[in-house]
């Protein structure tokens, strides 16, 4: 059913939330589900790709046929994606990273108190707009989630990364993004163009994702 494709590609998928601890038992984080990520594993390892998929912590099995590197924080992550992404031609980043951390991790845990307590957070690194610094004609994708002026931001969003494009989702919708198995996405270009795709399951929206990615590589070439 599948056509090999992207037989001879590798592909660096990235999933699920990260974890930024602040102690060795608690931890800032998301409610990403990491089904996004995976979907576009299963469905670029099923056309042929090479893949590694680089996974926060979620409760998916690990897709057969891939190779997976679990990670927590965002460090990790920025890691764990750099080197994988050395030699692949697409990469795809559908983690929910964290944009801050401690800017202090304790080595044990706090005893609560009565008064209030402040935590200061220091940014995290940016692991797609790291990938678009270093740009070798590898196609480089990003998610967003945005509340208002999606398209606007998205594409400002995929300027300053240098992405070649954006799937825009929105928090608010019934059984889509974080933790639903559908997703209703707008493709964003830099340029600001978009297009809204109807509401598919997730496997179909990596099977349009990777269509795109495929357009954009032979489009440099
Ligand atoms: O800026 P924002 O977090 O909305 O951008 C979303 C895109 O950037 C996603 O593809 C996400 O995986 C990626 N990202 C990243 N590193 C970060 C934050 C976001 O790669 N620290």
């Amino acid at each position: 059913p599948h056509s090999p494709d992207l037989q001879n590609l590798k592909l660096v998928v990235s999933a699920g939330p990260t974890r930024e601890y602040l102690d060795p038992v608690r931890f800032i984080s998301n409610p990403s589900s990491g089904k996004m990520g995976y979907a576009v594993a299963l469905e670029a390892q099923a056309r042929g790709a090479l893949v590694t998929l680089v996974s926060g912590p979620v409760n998916l099995p690990d897709p057969p046929g891939v190779a997976v590197i679990k990670v927590e924080s965002a460090v990790q992550m920025h890691d764990a994606v750099l080197k994988a992404a050395a030699d692949a031609q697409i990469v795809v980043m559908t983690a929910a990273v964290a944009d801050y951390r401690a800017a202090e991790q304790k080595t044990e845990k706090e005893a609560k108190t009565a008064g209030e307590v402040s935590i200061q957070l220091v940014p995290n690194p940016d692991i797609l707009a790291a990938l678009g610094q270093q740009k070798s004609g590898r196609v480089l994708i990003g998610f967003a989630m945005e509340t208002h002026a999606g398209v606007e931001r998205a594409a400002l969003k995929a300027r300053r990364k240098n992405a070649d494009f954006i799937l825009l989702n929105y928090p608010t919708q019934q059984g889509t993004a974080f933790g639903g198995d559908d997703n209703q996405v707008t493709l964003v270009r830099p340029d600001g163009t978009s297009e809204a795709w109807p509401r598919l399951s997730k496997r179909e929206v990596a099977a349009r994702l990777l269509d795109e990615a495929l357009k954009v590589r032979q489009s440099a070439r």
